[in-house]
């Protein structure tokens, strides 16, 4: 298992370069499974979770190759496999966005519960109940599932008890191929959503509405082969702003064309940063003292994502003032916050909320990086710390944050990456 050593106190400076979005790439390597043809997927980035999505894809019978840094193409002859073995699945959470497309494609498909990140229970009953409105039969048994929609998969009209966004990507998918017209209300409005209709109407499907309440869609018979650049990572891009943040530093990240930072910079503006979007490029500087935030809540978008949570603890842990963050999403995702305690931060959590309680110094302490962005707020904190960091289980990190120890490192950043 790898680690990373960190000492902190270096300012950033310098360019970042944005990877493509991990949970855009993702639900679109599923979706591949629609389309005959070649899908040739730029901006791709080069995860451990999207080589997890290519397993699946090359398990289902689609020839999967990377060419230079970020380019995926998907070659699919024809799906016809409908199951997909435990041991792939559980690699990580996104493998259940293959549900609705074999789905779509086979009228048949088999699989389990999947893996991924331990942010507290993670069912899948919104899914499946679209899914049995939409013709399929679903059989549940210690952690199997096998769905089959005897007569294909039909359109319906959904009404989502809560905007899921994996349920909304498996309701697109499933109903893009189906007898007739389907209509998700109450459906998520996060980019990504956006990000997968656009690559599927390119290859021929007919869904309108995708980043409003209602989307809607019309069953078409094929889908072909297109060429698609997967959107820039804005969790990645609040993720190097909160590193320039606390280091004190400046930043300009690159390859940020078309991403709408609207709905988490006025937060990075509070705690103290400027923050401005020019030529394709976010340029972040800090200034020497962070602001508390009085109060942060965590909801679907167009609300403060819950993948920044953690991200922006890690600076708000040494502002001046008491933040108050309250996590609506996932009922366990406070899991760095012994991390940082460990390296005397004065975080204290009741129930979904978190006090932060900003401290004069962090200091460098052995943790373990518990999921992704918590992580990834370990790194942060990591970097303003007085001392050294070892943080070990960055296998976490790495399903998530393409070159992330290189990229910081390159701005200054003193981290080493150790077996
Ligand atoms: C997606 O997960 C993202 N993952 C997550 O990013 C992100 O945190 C989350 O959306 C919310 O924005 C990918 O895109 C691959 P949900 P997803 O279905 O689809 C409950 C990261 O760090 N729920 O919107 O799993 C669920 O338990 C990751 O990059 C049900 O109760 O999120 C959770 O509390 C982690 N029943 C809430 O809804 C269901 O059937 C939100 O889940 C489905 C969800």
């Amino acid at each position: 298992m790898q680690r990373f050593v960190i000492s902190g106190g270096n300012e950033l400076n310098g360019d970042i370069t944005l990877q493509g979005a991990k949970n855009s790439a993702l639900p679109i390597l599923s979706a591949s499974v629609l389309v005959r043809g070649s899908s040739v997927l730029s901006n791709c980035p080069d995860l451990t979770d999207i080589y997890a999505a290519a397993r699946i894809l090359t398990h289902l019978g689609c020839k999967v190759h990377r060419t230079g840094q970020n380019t995926v193409i998907v070659d699919n002859p024809g799906v016809s496999l409908t199951y997909i073995p435990d041991k792939l699945m559980r690699e990580m959470r996104s493998s259940i966005t293959f549900l609705g497309p074999v789905l779509g494609e086979c009228s048949e498909c088999r699989l389990c519960l999947p893996g991924g990140c331990q942010l507290g229970p993670r069912p899948i009953d919104i899914h499946l109940d679209a899914l049995r409105q939409m013709g399929v039969t679903v059989c549940e048994d210690h952690g199997g599932i096998y769905c089959k929609a005897e007569e294909g998969v039909k359109g319906a009209k959904i009404v989502l008890p809560f905007p899921s966004v994996g349920a909304t990507e498996n309701i697109i998918m499933a109903a893009v191929k189906a007898d007739g017209d389907t209509e998700i209300k109450n459906a998520a409005r996060e980019p990504e959503i956006v990000d997968l209709a656009s690559y599927l109407n390119k290859c021929g499907a007919k869904i309108h509405g995708a980043g409003e309440s209602t989307i809607s869609i019309s069953g078409v018979k094929t889908l072909n082969s297109c060429e698609y650049s997967v959107m820039p990572d804005r969790i990645a891009a609040a993720t190097y702003m909160s590193a320039a943040l606390i280091t004190g530093g400046k930043l300009r990240i690159t390859g940020t064309d078309g991403l709408d930072i609207e709905s988490f910079a006025v937060f990075f503006g509070q705690m103290g940063c400027s923050v401005y979007v020019y030529d394709n490029s976010i340029y972040v500087k800090a200034k020497k003292r962070i602001n508390a935030i009085k109060s942060i809540k965590t909801l679907p978008y167009p609300g403060f994502p819950t993948d920044m949570q953690a991200i922006v603890m890690a600076p708000l842990s040494i502002a001046d003032g008491t933040s108050i963050i309250e996590e609506n999403i996932f009922e366990s995702r406070y899991k760095h916050v012994d991390a940082l305690n460990r390296m005397g931060a004065d975080i204290k959590v009741y129930g979904k909320v978190a006090v932060v309680h900003g401290v004069n110094t962090l200091y460098g302490a052995d943790i373990e990086a518990t999921d992704l962005r918590g992580g990834a707020a370990m790194v942060i904190a990591a970097l303003a710390a007085e001392g050294t960091t070892e943080i070990s289980e960055v296998q976490h990190i790495d399903r998530g944050y393409e070159s992330f120890d290189k990229f910081l490192h390159a701005a200054g950043a003193d981290i080493v990456r150790k077996s």
